[in-house]
């Protein structure tokens, strides 16, 4: 209505905002007070740099028709909150061995292949596959081959081919 009272009515805002504020950053004790918290509130649970942990399954390797190439299928998997990559594979059976994607039906090397946060890499027969180029041996039915898994941020992980027939298909073990 006049003057005064605008000034006793600022006043008694900035006094609300005073205390809303010391409210908010005097730490969390205060019960009932249910603005803008939870912000950061999750995020301190699972430590930032959490290595992810990649968990190899149905590996198997169709026996070569002959020593010049063999191809690796299986699923990586990666239980973390953390992306990852696939970047390079060794083998006491070549010294070279390649990612492949399918593209067109046709395949070709990339650098790398993502392992995406919660979820898995397949390596199937006509998709992504691991390729040794040039074997030391030929291995036949039975046979286990060992591999390394290189990634960016995980571990390495030795994983044991089986090698199969050459008509072996990952469904046919997996009932789904
Ligand atoms: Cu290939």
């Amino acid at each position: 209505m006049n003057a005064r009272t605008i000034r006793t009515l600022a006043a008694a805002l900035s006094l609300t905002a005073a205390l809303a504020i010391s409210g908010c950053s005097s730490s969390g004790s205060d019960s009932g007070s249910d603005s803008g918290s939870g912000a950061g509130a999750k995020s301190s649970d699972a430590p930032e740099a959490a290595k992810p942990t990649m968990t190899v399954s149905g590996a198997f390797m169709p026996e070569p028709v002959n020593d010049k190439m063999a191809g690796a299928f299986m699923v990586i998997k990666n239980d973390s909150k953390t992306a990852d990559k696939l970047v390079s594979v060794t083998s006491p059976l070549s010294d070279d061995l390649q990612i492949h994607e399918t593209k067109d039906q046709k395949m070709q090397q990339v650098q790398s292949m993502d392992v995406p946060a919660n979820g898995e890499l397949k390596l199937t027969r006509g998709g992504n596959h691991i390729m040794f180029m040039g074997l030391k041996n030929q291995p036949k039915v039975g046979d286990k081959i060992t591999i390394e898994l290189r990634f960016e941020k995980a571990d390495p992980v030795k994983v044991e081919l089986d090698v199969k027939e050459r008509t072996h298909n990952a469904q046919n073990s997996t009932a789904h």
